[in-house]
C-alpha cells in the first residue's frame, strides 16, 4: 500500500462507460488502501457547475472546474476519478499540465453505433430528433486523446476487462504500491 494520489481522468462519448468504470473501480482502489473521490459530470453539473450549458465555453469552464478540484484532491493523496465527457483535447491537456500529482488519462472508447444503440439515458434519440442541440458525437465534436495512458474498448470488452486494464497500468506505474 502507498499513499500516492493521482487523477484518473476518464474521457469518452456519452454512454461509453465512464461512470460505470468509475463506480466499478472505486471499491477496488479503496481495498488497495486509497482514498477515492469520484467527480462525475452529471453530479458536478448539478452543483459545482450549475447553470452552465453546453457551448464550447461552458463545457470548457465545467471541465476546468473538475480539473481544479481533481488537482486539489490528488495532490493531497486522494485518487480523484473524473467521469465527464471532456470532449476537447486542449482543455484536457491544459489540466494535465496543471496537475501536480500523476495524471492518468483513460480513453473510454466505443463506436458511436454502440453508444447510440445503448442509449442509456435516451439522449441520442433526442439528439437525432433535434430536441437536444450541441450533443457530443451527433452535433458537437468529440476529440479523442492522441496519447492516453490507457485506452479501453467498451464495445468489445467486459466491464471487468476494461477495469483490469486500468488497474494493470496503475500497478505498472507504482501508483498502487
Ligand atoms: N467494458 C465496459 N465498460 C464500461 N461500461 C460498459 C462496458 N461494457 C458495457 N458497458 C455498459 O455501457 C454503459 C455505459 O454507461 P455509462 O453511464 O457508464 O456511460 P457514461 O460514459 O458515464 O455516459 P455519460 O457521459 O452520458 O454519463 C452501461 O450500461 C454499461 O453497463
Ligand atoms: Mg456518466
Amino acid at each position: 500500500m502507498n499513499d500516492k494520489g493521482f487523477t484518473l481522468w476518464f474521457t469518452g462519448l456519452s454512454g461509453s462507460g465512464k461512470s460505470t468504470l468509475a463506480q466499478y473501480l472505486t471499491p477496488i482502489l479503496k481495498e488497495r488502501g486509497k482514498k477515492v473521490e469520484v467527480l462525475d459530470g452529471d453530479e458536478i453539473r448539478e452543483n459545482l457547475s450549475k447553470g452552465l450549458g453546453f457551448s464550447k465555453e461552458d463545457r470548457d469552464t465545467n471541465i476546468r472546474r473538475i480539473g481544479y478540484v481533481a488537482n486539489l484532491l490528488s495532490r493531497n493523496g486522494c485518487v480523484a476519478i473524473t467521469a465527464a465527457i471532456s470532449p476537447y483535447s486542449s482543455v484536457r491537456d491544459e489540466i494535465r499540465a496543471k496537475t501536480a500529482a500523476a495524471f492518468v488519462e483513460v480513453y473510454v472508447e466505443a463506436p458511436l453505433e454502440v453508444v447510440e444503440e445503448r442509449d442509456t439515458k435516451g439522449l441520442y434519440k433526442k439528439a437525432r430528433a433535434g430536441e437536444i442541440k450541441n450533443f457530443t458525437g451527433i452535433s458537437d465534436p468529440y476529440e479523442a486523446p492522441a496519447s492516453a495512458e490507457v485506452t479501453v474498448h467498451t464495445g468489445t470488452e467486459s466491464i471487468e476487462e476494461s477495469a483490469q486494464k486500468v488497474v494493470n497500468y496503475l500497478e505498472s506505474q507504482g501508483l498502487l504500491g
